[in-house]
């Protein structure tokens, strides 16, 4: 059958760098509590008027250089965002715009930090059915402007930027017959809101700050993340041992290496960027899947498996052979 398989990767992160020390002056906080708890250094912040769809633009430009493509080459655009410019239109359609591409089609899905996952398995899909033949996937946030500055257990802990991964279809038969999209596991339980929720939207009248109970998102990361990650290998008839990168979505460092070891995985083996990014939520998978593969650790043919969790809960892996 034909498969979905990578074609380019790219990503934009705003100028502002935010160090740990700089939330001091305000907060009673610290470098040494942030890092400690977190893995987190610094992040991005946008600047101001800065939105989202600006930065997907940007990260969206840096795949199709990466990929040797033109904005018209792509048929369909999947942004994964909780934090749009508007209400609507789409912040999609606002890259297609941006991009000045004249034909295809372009969506928001919303999944909170698993949105990433849940975006590249609906471009799989699309592929897979022959729907479209090349599909931009967008991870990209501005969680700053919904981060409650007084709360010192959530505001220190996220960032913003924008990631975007171009998939292409491929016929799942000779060089290509490994490559590509090979499993995708997706769940979500709504009976878990009230642990990591905003407490504002449109039919609610506000928009609303982040509200986390982190020891309980933790509690279920580690768990799901490990469950779904191993659900997808399994999927892809693959074991632990055929990974050659967990890229996994970058909430706290303390997470990933839980989750690394469930799945047996040396730490070599897992791209980390929390440390310079904070949590962007949608935007931190194909942020360290650009970083990664911009610094040339991963290569053609290497197995990568992503998995993310986020508000809902929803959570969810995807295994791809690059
Ligand atoms: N600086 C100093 N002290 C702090 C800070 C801070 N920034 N934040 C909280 N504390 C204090 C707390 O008030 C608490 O004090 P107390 O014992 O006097 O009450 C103490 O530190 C310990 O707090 P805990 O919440 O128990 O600390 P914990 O070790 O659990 O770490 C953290 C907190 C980092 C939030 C952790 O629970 C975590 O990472 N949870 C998961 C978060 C996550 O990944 N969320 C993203 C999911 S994805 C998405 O969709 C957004």
């Amino acid at each position: 059958g034909t498969r979905a398989i990578v074609r380019g990767v790219g990503h934009y992160l705003p100028a502002r760098v935010v160090e740990n020390a700089e939330f001091e002056a305000t907060l009673d906080t610290s470098d040494e509590w942030i890092r400690s708890r977190s893995g987190i250094e610094r992040r991005h912040f946008a600047a101001e008027g800065e939105t989202t769809s600006q930065m997907a633009i940007a990260a969206a430009r840096a795949a199709l250089d990466d990929a040797g493509l033109e904005a018209d080459d792509i048929d369909a655009i999947v942004l994964a965002t909780s934090t749009a410019d508007l209400t609507f239109p789409s912040a999609a359609t606002m890259v297609q715009a941006g991009l000045g591409m004249s034909r295809g089609f372009a969506y928001d899905v919303q999944a909170v930090c698993a949105g990433f996952v849940f975006a590249m398995a609906n471009a799989n899909a699309m592929i897979s059915s022959g729907l479209a033949r090349r599909v931009m996937v967008i991870g990209a946030e501005t969680f700053s402007r919904i981060m409650d500055w007084t709360d010192r257990g959530t505001c220190v802990l996220f960032g913003d930027g924008a990631g975007a991964l171009i998939l292409e279809a491929a016929e799942g038969t000779g060089a290509a017959a490994d490559r590509g999209i090979l499993a995708v596991d997706l769940n979500s339980d709504g009976r878990h809101r009230d642990i990591l929720y905003v407490d504002g939207g449109v039919s609610t009248g506000t928009t609303g700050h982040l509200v986390m109970h982190g020891k309980e998102v933790f509690r279920h990361a580690v768990e799901k993340l490990a469950d779904t990650a191993h659900s997808a290998l399994d999927k892809a008839g693959l074991a632990g041992t055929d990974v050659d990168w967990l890229v996994p979505h970058q909430a706290n460092l303390r997470i990933i290496k839980a989750t690394a070891q469930r799945l047996h995985l040396p730490m070599e083996k897992v791209i980390v960027t929390v440390q310079d990014h904070g949590n962007t939520s949608a935007a931190s998978i194909p942020l360290a899947l650009s970083v990664g593969r911009h610094e040339g650790r991963i290569k053609d043919g290497d197995l990568v498996v992503t998995e993310a969790i986020g508000g809902g809960l929803a959570w969810g892996s995807v295994v791809l052979r690059w």
